[in-house]
């Protein structure tokens, strides 16, 4: 099976190339992929770089030209509920897209036609995941993430999202990759380890905490990826 694993940042996606032997480096689409065997599976791993227009096309080119049929999404996110704290993993149930507005038309925040608000992840690879977790005696939540073109650091604008699609966490790629496996029939889990409280103090937390939370974020992923 050829599973995808990707994530935003390069500090995102080096601890999971690490672990991997025998790399392969490709250049397609003015990015970096690289394909790897682990175990009995053929790998396909990339950073995108920020943003949702980035990762729905590393998302896209991942499974058009790679052939994946699983993808893996790694990385860190800020904090909305205040259950979540920093190095907490929480496991996408739904995504949604914080910024996208047409309300103007009578619409929902996150709607536009033919689309829908929330992307749901693959209940298998959520089940996986959770058998993992207890098995490794590693604590994974499960919640809502809303993802948008912006750096959040700021109480209101949090707020606002919370309160408008009901999330627990936010990013800046997950509900891209959704729409992209989702519209092409590849089955997704999104796992993110929080770096900060999307308040003002984010930016600093972020820098602090990245590298920290992208290794526990890919730490359990390669959990996962020994399941499948
Ligand atoms: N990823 C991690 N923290 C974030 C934040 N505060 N806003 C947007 N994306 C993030």
């Amino acid at each position: 099976m050829v599973v995808g694993v990707m994530g935003a940042m390069p500090e995102e996606i080096d601890p999971i190339l690490k672990r991997l032997e025998n790399v392969k480096k490709h250049e397609v689409a003015d990015n970096v992929y690289y394909t790897a065997f682990y175990g009995s599976l053929d790998l396909v791993v990339a950073y995108s770089k920020i943003g949702k227009v980035f990762s729905a096309l590393t998302a896209a080119t991942m499974i058009e030209k790679f052939g994946v049929q699983k993808m893996l999404f790694s990385g860190v996110a800020g904090a909305i509920s205040p259950a979540l704290h920093i190095g907490d993993l929480v496991a996408a149930t739904k995504l949604c897209q914080h910024d996208l507005d047409i309300t103007a038309f009578g619409h929902p925040y996150g709607y536009v036609p033919e689309g829908k608000v929330y992307v749901e992840a693959d209940p298998r690879l959520l089940e996986i995941a959770a058998s993992v977790a207890y098995k490794q005696g590693v604590k994974l939540k499960r919640g809502i993430i809303a993802t948008g073109d912006q750096f959040v650091a700021d109480a209101e604008r949090k707020a606002w999202i919370g309160q408008t699609f009901n999330a627990d966490a936010l990013e800046m790629e997950g509900a891209s990759v959704a729409v992209v496996c989702d519209a092409l029939g590849v089955p997704f889990f999104v796992l993110r380890a929080i770096s900060d409280a999307a308040d003002m103090d984010a930016g600093f937390d972020f820098d602090a905490f990245l590298q920290s939370s992208a290794v526990k974020s890919a730490d359990f992923i390669f959990m996962i990826l020994d399941e499948l």
